[in-house]
């Protein structure tokens, strides 16, 4: 749509009546049915029609506190519609996936085309927010997008004294688990493409954020995003390394780190098998994308996070040696523990290394999954069991997710097993079994 020659967009303009929330995932469908919450109309778009299928039924396509019962008010008092083209609103958030490519260079082709989607249905007084996690200088391309597709809008990288449209990047950082909560509660960072941008998207937060909103500019929120995920990166590196040390000098890593940490200014995480998630194990690579000549420190983090699954994987290997047919139970198969999702999982990357072995009895409790995915369902010596069931049949236990669940097994019963405790939940971890 042209834009108007004497009407221009001011930070006090239109309430936010309809907003467009383009991709319906983990960050984008909690976003949605919370401002559907505060009264405001919200137009879902997703290009997966099973997932904008199910929303339309008033449910959620996976497994968050509270969200069922969210979803479900939202879509029966049809606040919330879920479609697959964007429609006309007054604010257009963009929640779509950034995932990398095998070079680790960020794959921005659902952002660009959430980019070029919108912009064909936008209008002058418009604000636009990119909430995806991306690299530096992407909020610059994403206004370069618009700007191609509907070349008639001024875009605040051209006009930024008097843009048509607001652009502002505003990452997201809550907490699987704890996403209804969290969206509420945790401050933002809100980077506008002027400052004018900004403080419309601070308006249009006000309407659910009860934390701060601090207020700064795209590339500087962007970094801040990449950075808080790297920072997570390299200190869980830390611990693994450490791990990996103890386990070659025989000493107990968590009675380490507990000792490690009464020391007033240490503080140790925990130590796991790898890292994993849809954040820390893909973001550190933007940045380092970004400027790899400077970041010595966070590529030797990935690498070593990495490292540990191999460590973990041979370790299991080995102790297999010791029995003729062995049976391993792996315990666990997200990223991390109490939820359901798989992206990146170290706990899975192990389980599907084992399953590669068809002379063993693969065993996997995953409480959080009716069934195995698709690359362990086949094969024939990989089961879903439950509990009770792989700790009377397995030689080998392996504890990949510290699931709550996992918490409550009787100790007597683990005692005649091999125990690989790679998150210190039993902090059991022995060869020999008693
Ligand atoms: N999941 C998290 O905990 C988390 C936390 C902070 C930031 N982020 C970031 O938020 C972004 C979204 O992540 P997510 O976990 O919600 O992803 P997701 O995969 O759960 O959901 C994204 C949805 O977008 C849809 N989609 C893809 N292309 C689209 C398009 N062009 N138009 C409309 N819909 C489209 C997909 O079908 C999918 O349903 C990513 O950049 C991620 O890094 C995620």
């Amino acid at each position: 749509m042209p834009a108007s020659a004497s009407w221009r967009p001011s930070a006090m303009d239109k309430p936010f009546d309809r907003i467009c929330v383009m991709g319906l995932g983990y960050i984008g469908l909690p976003t949605a049915a919370t401002l559907a919450s505060r009264g405001v109309d919200v137009i879902g778009v997703d290009v997966n029609e099973s997932v904008v299928a199910k929303i339309s039924e008033g449910q959620s396509h996976f497994s968050e506190p509270d969200l069922d019962m969210l979803v479900r008010s939202a879509v029966s008092t049809e606040r919330l519609r879920a479609v697959s083209e964007p429609e006309p609103a007054d604010a257009f958030l963009v929640a779509v996936p950034t995932p990398f490519r095998a070079d680790h260079n960020a794959d921005l082709s659902c952002v660009e085309a959430a980019a070029r989607a919108i912009a064909r249905v936008l209008e002058p007084g418009n604000l636009v927010i990119l909430e995806s996690t991306c690299p530096v200088g992407t909020t610059l391309r994403f206004c370069e997008w618009i700007a191609e597709e509907s070349p008639d809008l001024r875009l605040p990288h051209e006009e930024p004294a008097n843009p048509d449209i607001n652009v502002t990047y505003c990452p997201e950082r809550i907490l699987p688990g704890r996403m209804i909560l969290e969206l509420v509660e945790n401050d933002r960072i809100i980077g506008g493409m002027t400052e004018t941008c900004a403080r419309r998207a601070e308006e249009l937060y006000e309407i659910f954020v009860k934390g701060t909103l601090h207020v700064s500019n795209a590339s500087t929120a962007e970094l801040v995003k990449l950075t808080e995920n790297a920072y997570r990166d390299v200190n869980i590196a830390f611990a693994n390394e450490l791990s990996m040390v103890c386990e070659k000098l025989d000493v107990d890593v968590w009675e380490a780190i507990d000792l490690a940490n009464r020391h007033p200014r240490v503080n140790i995480l925990k130590p796991g098998p790898g890292v994993g998630g849809h954040c820390i194990a893909i973001d550190p690579w933007f940045l380092i994308a970004n400027a790899p000549e400077e970041t010595r420190l966070m590529q030797a983090a990935r690498r070593v996070n990495d490292v540990k699954s191999h460590a973990v994987l041979e370790r299991v290997r080995r102790q297999m040696r010791r029995f003729r047919e062995p049976v391993v139970a792996c315990l666990g198969l997200s990223y991390k523990p109490d939820v359901d999702d798989l992206r990146e999982s170290p706990a899975l990357h192990i389980v599907e290394e084992l399953a590669r072995d068809d002379e063993m009895q693969l065993l996997v409790v995953e409480p959080h999954l009716k069934t195995l995915p698709a690359t362990l369902a086949e094969a024939i010596h990989v089961e879903k069991v439950e509990m009770n069931d792989a700790l009377s049949r397995a030689d080998i236990l392996v504890l990949l997710v510290g699931h709550r669940e996992f918490r409550k097994v009787d100790m007597r019963k683990i005692y005649e097993r091999v125990v690989i405790d790679t998150v210190g939940l039993w902090r059991v971890d022995r060869g020999e079994p008693r």
